[in-house]
């Protein structure tokens, strides 16, 4: 127990009468019926009804299963595969760029950043498990996209791994042409680093347009040694407990069976709890009911360490893409803090009662604590704190910022995880998952795909065709 994730909200819950949580309780746990159901209907192979589709539920159970392969299957597993994979690259390679956009993307460097020491890139190769991580192809920037050419251009050995679901998405596939070009220029198109140095991973038909990925045909062609699906019934965005996730984390020599392990007791927590002891129905329960009765449609999520930003921008991207729909759905905002206490501190202290702040604490930092000197000189009166530590720091911020908003009845819940590491991460990513598909049925929201971003890639297309100006 000690090591899972905690979600409090008295503080939000003062403001409120608590019987609307009550009253919201069968509700909410039809629509944890109705995901459960979902899941069972993707099994079944049945033909999913119109007013489902798409229908991406089998994340919910992929953690699970994922981990139960590992013993029934060995090193034939997905699991298996992907570390005996990773295990070499890790040792030869140098830099390794992961090219991918959206939920082909976010996910990794989440995990990256939250699971990998600060400055990771920067530390000397003995202090790093595997190669320094970039990602690109996320965008259409040429300058940060020819930096990071000229930067392999003068370092060791590199590789990459593509990601795309779809095998077509414009942006990750400009940049795996030069990337792709860059490294046959530095082995040698026919060599075999140029075989292995490259991982795609794809799904097998694009959803868009119902036709094999053309990243999966060209794997194919190029006869790549490892390349990882990305299973049907498994949403970009939710895919973070596929090869999307698993292989870059694995080549930053990250636990990925711990992952899954605290993805799937969170999920088991999601299935077999009542709500008020049920992280994922409390936290969805709270959030629609400020909404609902309080106007609270912006999400703050607060998160109280750097390491934890790449993991709220995730965050960021999964309630935008599932709940932003039918001119619906509420707004997310990551914040770190202390930092933007000294940028949007003010407008949530004292702006638009629109916001609902959940914060993201670690109660244990993952290095030693960092204790501040006594400096004989005193210039800076600082030896007032002395002996303090940036723990004791963060903590003193942390509650002086919820007592501000609590004296202004700004409503804010916590997230606790008891320290940040692979368990207690993938309990929270799993957690905001469930959490935003739960939510999504629960007011008649279809959570899975995302029809509004074709238009744009759809104009695109054209203009680039020249069709249109
Ligand atoms: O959640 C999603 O499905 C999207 O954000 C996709 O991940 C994103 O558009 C990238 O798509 P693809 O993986 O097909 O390149």
């Amino acid at each position: 127990m000690d090591d899972m994730l905690r979600y409090e909200a008295e503080r939000a819950l003062a403001l409120i009468d608590r019987g609307r949580l009550k009253e919201l309780e069968p509700r909410l746990t039809a629509a944890r019926q109705e995901l459960l159901d979902d899941v069972a209907l993707l099994d079944s192979k049945a033909a999913v009804p119109a007013s489902k589709e798409p229908l991406d539920a089998g994340f919910i159970e992929l953690p699970r299963r994922l981990l139960d392969d590992v013993v029934e299957s060995g090193g034939a597993s997905l699991i298996g595969r992907i570390l005996r994979a990773a295990l070499p690259l890790r040792d030869e390679l140098e830099d390794f760029v992961v090219l991918g956009i959206g939920g082909s993307y976010m996910g990794a460097r989440a995990l990256c950043e939250a699971l990998c020491p600060a400055f990771y890139n920067f530390l000397p190769r003995e202090r790093r498990r595997g190669p320094r991580l970039f990602f690109e192809g996320n965008n259409l920037d040429n300058d940060s996209l020819r930096g990071l050419l000229e930067v392999l251009q003068v370092s060791g050995r590199w590789g990459l791994s593509v990601i795309s679901k779809s095998g077509g998405t414009l942006e990750t596939a400009v940049a795996f042409r030069l990337f792709r070009r860059a490294l046959d220029e530095r082995y040698g198109a026919s060599s075999d680093e140029a075989r292995r140095y490259i991982v795609p991973i794809s799904g097998e038909v694009s959803a868009v347009t119902g036709k094999k990925s053309r990243l999966r045909e060209l794997a194919e062609a190029a006869g790549y040694e490892h390349v990882f699906p990305i299973p049907d019934g498994v949403g970009g965005r939710f895919s973070i407990f596929t090869a999307v996730g698993l292989f870059p984390a694995a080549m930053l020599g990250l636990d990925i069976e711990r992952l899954l392990a605290g993805a799937a007791d969170i999920t088991d927590r999601f299935r077999s709890r009542p709500p008020g002891d049920n992280p994922v129905l409390d936290y969805t329960a709270v959030c629609h009911v400020f909404e609902q009765d309080r106007g609270c449609s912006i999400r703050v999520l607060s998160t109280w360490g750097a390491r934890l930003e790449a993991l709220g921008l995730w965050y960021d991207q999964l309630l935008s893409e599932s709940l932003g729909k039918e001119e619906r759905g509420a707004t997310p905002i990551t914040v770190v803090n202390t930092r933007d206490l000294h940028s949007r501190g003010q407008q949530h202290q004292e702006g638009a009662l629109d916001k609902l702040i959940t914060n993201v604490l670690v109660e244990a930092p993952a290095e030693p604590p960092l204790e501040l000197p006594r400096d004989e000189r005193d210039h800076d009166q600082l030896n007032q704190h002395a002996g303090k530590t940036l723990p004791e720091f963060l903590r003193a911020a942390f509650d002086g910022t919820n007592r501000a908003y609590a004296d202004a009845a700004r409503p804010t819940a916590d997230i606790r995880l008891p320290r940040l590491d692979e368990y207690t991460v993938g309990q929270l990513l799993q957690m905001l998952m469930l959490a935003t598909v739960l939510e999504g049925r629960l007011i008649g929201i279809n959570p899975y795909g995302q029809p509004g971003v074709e238009a744009y890639k759809r104009n695109m297309e054209e203009i680039l065709r020249g069709r249109s100006t």
